[in-house]
């Protein structure tokens, strides 16, 4: 590894979820998933980080680390906890934490939906409800009609197709179900279909009061897939779990053309030609080696680890760091739409903070390469500005470049964070980073 610089057009930040983080909602599906004892540790989001009321404290470390950017997502519950009843003080605590944000000098993207809901939509079936499309586009309007003066930037959906999988396949998720196909591709079809709506509906309503600067798009979950073994029944679930995981998303989600085990269709655009997205917004964490399964039910394909890793080579749950993939991914993607690419959420979780440094280096070496390859990456959001509630996995999991003492919910600064903040300030990766984080094992801070 040697040192490079970071490329002017890419800005840097970091990215979070309200569920994993705020605390203090009562009315979110996730809430009641915890409530019945689905969160590992018998966790609950009703505490979790207490940004909610820290969301100051948050931002200024943000803005001591040179942070330039940041993702983070509304709670639809916050802002409609009963259907049809919006909440003034949910609509006015996010306004006044854009506004410190932006006075920070910070550039917020908002994600509309990250794995989360108001229970009351849970209760009808959640996003396999025939109406929550149009429920979903209902509160769109709302936050764009609240925030539409000083928020340019949208991420609609993240990861549809984890939370269909979490949810319909492994029964992780609220409203969960254990191998049930109809409900994956059901679920997967309204996510679709709220995406295309959203897009137009942000973009309209923007371009109406006069902005111009308008730009949606949406997080899918990309993982590089690999066949085990280059077996060629292997190849053959591996071409099918990559459709059904990742392309059959990308397909529908950037044309508007839904395929026919979606139900066919096609939506159309507001120019003639062009996507539903001026973004490709990916997530990376890992590779994954696809094995051929019998069972129609996970889609002929099981998704496994590769074999013999080292210590070194995973994180704290086991899965592969694996920076080509970023690589691999991002440049597939670039050339299958030529979108600029925004890195939506990439980390690690270590508890230690013992490799999380060398993650970084790598990995923003993986999008200098790219960049100098002419793919046009525009952003960098580190997952994640906090420890937070890793959903069905709770709190064990240590994602955050500022740790949390969930005990008095003091901020501790980890030394990958200031490696971070050097980067963000210095835009470089020089040789005395490259010798503290990359040569040996770092101990842990
Ligand atoms: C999700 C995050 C999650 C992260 C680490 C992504 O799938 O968007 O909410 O914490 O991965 O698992």
């Amino acid at each position: 590894m040697k040192p490079y610089e970071i490329p002017e057009n890419l800005l840097l930040g970091t990215a979070t979820a309200a569920t994993q983080i705020e605390g203090g909602d009562v009315n979110s599906n996730w809430y009641h998933w915890g409530e019945a004892g689905r969160i590992a540790g018998d966790g609950s989001p009703i505490v979790a980080a207490d940004h909610w009321n820290r969301y100051d404290e948050d931002i200024r470390i943000m803005a001591e680390h040179h942070h330039q950017i940041y993702r983070m997502s509304i709670e639809w519950s916050r802002i409609e906890p009963r259907e049809g009843e919006w909440s003034a003080d949910g609509i006015a605590h996010y306004r006044d934490e854009f506004e410190t944000l932006i006075r920070s000098g910070i550039e917020p993207l908002v994600t509309l939906h990250h794995f989360s809901h108001p229970q009351w939509l849970e209760e009808k079936g959640g996003w396999t409800s025939r109406e929550s499309v149009d429920l979903f586009l209902r509160f769109t309007e709302k936050v764009v009609e609240a925030y539409g003066d000083i928020i340019s930037e949208y991420c609609t959906i993240n990861e549809p197709n984890v939370f269909a999988h979490d949810t319909y396949i492994q029964n992780k998720y609220p409203g969960g179900k254990t191998d049930d196909t109809m409900s994956y591709f059901r679920a997967a079809r309204n996510m679709i279909r709220a995406h295309l709506g959203a897009y137009k509906l942000i973009h309209t309503h923007r371009a109406n009061a006069g902005h111009t600067d308008t730009k949606v798009g949406y997080a899918i979950h990309m993982a590089w897939f690999e066949a085990h073994r280059k077996n060629p029944l292997s190849r053959i679930s591996r071409a099918i779990m990559d459709y059904a995981f990742h392309g059959m998303f990308n397909k529908s989600m950037m044309t508007g053309k839904l395929p026919l085990i979606l139900g066919g269709g096609r939506v159309k655009n507001l120019h003639s030609r062009g996507y539903f997205s001026d973004y490709i917004g990916i997530n990376y964490y890992s590779r994954h080696i696809i094995k051929w399964s019998w069972n129609p039910a996970v889609l002929f394909g099981s998704v496994n680890v590769e074999e013999n890793l080292t210590g070194e080579q995973q994180n704290d749950l086991g899965w592969e760091l694996y920076p080509p993939g970023l690589y691999k991914v991002s440049r597939k993607l670039f050339y299958q739409y030529k979108l600029p690419v925004f890195i939506t959420e990439n980390g690690i979780p270590d508890a230690e903070d013992r490799k999380r440094g060398k993650y970084i280096i790598e990995h923003l070496a993986e999008l200098k390469k790219l960049i100098d390859n002419g793919i046009d990456v525009q952003r960098y959001y580190h997952w994640s500005l906090l420890d937070n509630m890793e959903w069905d996995d709770g709190y064990g999991p240590r994602f955050g470049l500022i740790g949390i003492n969930y005990e008095n919910q003091e901020r501790i600064i980890r030394r990958s964070a200031e490696l971070y903040a050097a980067i963000c300030r210095n835009r470089e990766v020089s040789q005395d980073m490259i010798e503290e984080f990359c040569k040996a094992a770092v101990s842990p801070s």
